[in-house]
């Protein structure tokens, strides 16, 4: 399965790995069994190693920044690897291991850098920053081929702007995973926003 299947894909911030399974089970349970545990925080190895025993769930590794975290990653039992920016060295770990990746690009020619290495799902980080909806539609023109997960921004409120765009694969985001609910064990607070989120996803869908 891709990470991009059910068009959201948490982007998580832990600090304690010990709470990795019960956010793990609360992700499931609230409809959205996907996760980008970011490499912000010295836990994350460790989540992504709780994380990744949970069979419902596919779990994948974010802010990935260099080579060596890719290994760490892939040593977690990572599914996919996330960037926020396009590190040709990063993509080729990734590559070497097998593993997909999606990295970030946002002008022409960090999307050409990311198609010479033969990626066509790219994630689109900050997606408020770098001009929104209006500069996926506007990078659609050239980039026929490519497919965004823009990130950074989105909510509930615009998510469907973003999904309405036949260039956009997926959204990510860290709204219905806050690192409060996280740190304090607050499974039922994830439940409730990841059903929330699935709510918009699907109901958006159903209109683009
Ligand atoms: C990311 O790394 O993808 C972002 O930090 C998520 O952005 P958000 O917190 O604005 O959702």
């Amino acid at each position: 399965m891709q990470p991009t299947a059910g068009r959201i894909i948490p982007v998580v911030v832990i600090r304690n790995a010990d709470r990795a399974e019960a956010l793990g089970e609360a992700l499931v349970a609230g409809g959205v069994p996907v996760a980008e545990v970011t490499f912000r925080t010295a836990a994350a190895p460790e989540a992504i190693r709780r994380m990744a025993t949970n069979s419902n769930l596919l779990v994948g590794a974010g802010t990935v920044l260099t080579p060596d975290q890719v290994d760490q990653a892939v040593d977690a039992g990572a599914s996919f690897i996330v960037s926020p920016g396009f590190s040709q060295a990063v993509v080729l770990r990734a590559q070497h291991h097998g593993l997909p990746v999606y990295p970030g690009a946002v002008t022409p020619t960090e999307i050409m850098a990311a198609l010479d290495l033969g990626l066509t799902t790219l994630k689109f980080f900050p997606a408020d920053v770098y001009g929104g909806p209006a500069a996926l539609r506007a990078l659609g023109a050239p980039f026929g081929q490519v497919q965004f997960i823009p990130t950074g921004g989105v909510s509930a409120s615009n998510l469907a702007d973003y999904l309405a765009l036949p260039n956009v694969a997926a959204v990510g985001g860290s709204w219905m995973v806050p690192a409060a609910a996280i740190e304090a064990g607050d499974a039922e607070t994830i439940k409730r926003l990841c059903a929330e989120a699935a709510g918009f996803v699907a109901a958006a869908v159903k209109v683009a």
